[in-house]
């Protein structure tokens, strides 16, 4: 019997989840179909639940549903309760459960495609909203040395770091005025800024060294990856990260862990 699969959200035709779920079925040889589904941005639990009596296997949730997600959940990971969000729903005898592997996603993209190790790293984390929410818990369980959440709302930030400063984690919040004089191995952006083809107002006399610099927009050159460009460091985008935790995805819902280097080799060639 084929198994279906979708992504919901709203806007959701720009997806690139549909494609990617194609190739890991035809290199596992997996029976399933996966399309994307557009919620009403005041139906989404409706939306949810017929796709549950239709008989769909599971789900992807994108913006903005993830924390809608999360609360229809009746059994969640500990990764989605810590992010209190959700991007992966499994229909099951248990009813609804919940996952989060944008995280896995980042921190796999990071650690084992792009080869920079998080254990002991400098990391500036940009952005407090839901974005930076959902992989903060992943990237503490690397043992950085600091993570530095910046964000233009201080507020914002030291609420973030407050939720999830616990025993020995090295977590502070920043103003970007404050960054100047700072450090980093890798810079996360996980703000809203290049969709809108904006950048967090970084130092503009910035050394950068060697550091990554990473985008977790993908599909485009925003301002932030431009001025880390100039400035030496190394790039990516958040492609590597979609596919990860695509692949995350798939193993959730079906124990298998589809091959990524060759999606995201096809992807980025377009
Ligand atoms: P998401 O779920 O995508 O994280 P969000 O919760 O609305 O969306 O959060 C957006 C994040 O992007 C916030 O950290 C926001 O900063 P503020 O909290 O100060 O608003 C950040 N952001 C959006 N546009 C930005 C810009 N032009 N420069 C810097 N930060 C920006």
């Amino acid at each position: 019997m084929t198994d279906r699969y979708a992504v919901v959200g709203n806007p959701i035709a720009h997806s690139k989840s549909p494609q990617i779920h194609a190739q890991f079925a035809q290199a596992t040889g997996a029976d399933l179909t996966y399309e994307a589904v557009l919620s009403p941005l005041d139906g989404f639990p409706a939306c949810i639940r017929g796709l549950q009596a239709a008989g769909y296997a599971g789900v992807n949730v994108t913006v903005p549903f993830k924390h809608e997600a999360y609360r229809l959940a009746t059994v969640s990971t500990i990764r989605a309760t810590r992010a209190g969000a959700a991007n992966t729903l499994r229909f099951d005898a248990a009813g609804i459960s919940a996952d989060n592997t944008d995280g896995p996603g980042l921190v796999r993209d990071i650690t084992v495609n792009l080869q920079r190790p998080l254990q002991s790293a400098r990391l500036l984390l940009m952005g407090a909203g839901g974005a930076a929410a959902g992989v903060l818990g992943p990237l503490l369980d690397e043992c950085p040395a600091e993570i530095v959440i910046a964000n233009r709302t201080l507020a914002r930030a030291q609420e973030l770091a407050g939720r999830f400063s616990s025993g020995s984690a090295n977590i502070t919040a920043c103003s970007y005025e404050a960054l100047a004089d700072r450090r980093f191995d890798v810079l996360i952006n996980a703000t809203a800024a290049g969709l809108s083809d904006a950048m967090p107002p970084l130092p503009l006399n910035w050394d950068l060294g060697r550091a990554l610099a990473y985008d977790m927009v993908y599909g485009r050159e925003t301002p932030f990856m431009a001025y880390a460009r100039t400035r030496g460091a190394v790039v990516a985008d958040g492609l590597g990260m979609l596919v990860e935790q695509a692949a995350e995805a798939f193993f959730f819902w079906r124990g298998m862990r589809p091959d990524t280097a060759p999606v995201i080799a096809r992807m980025r060639a377009g």
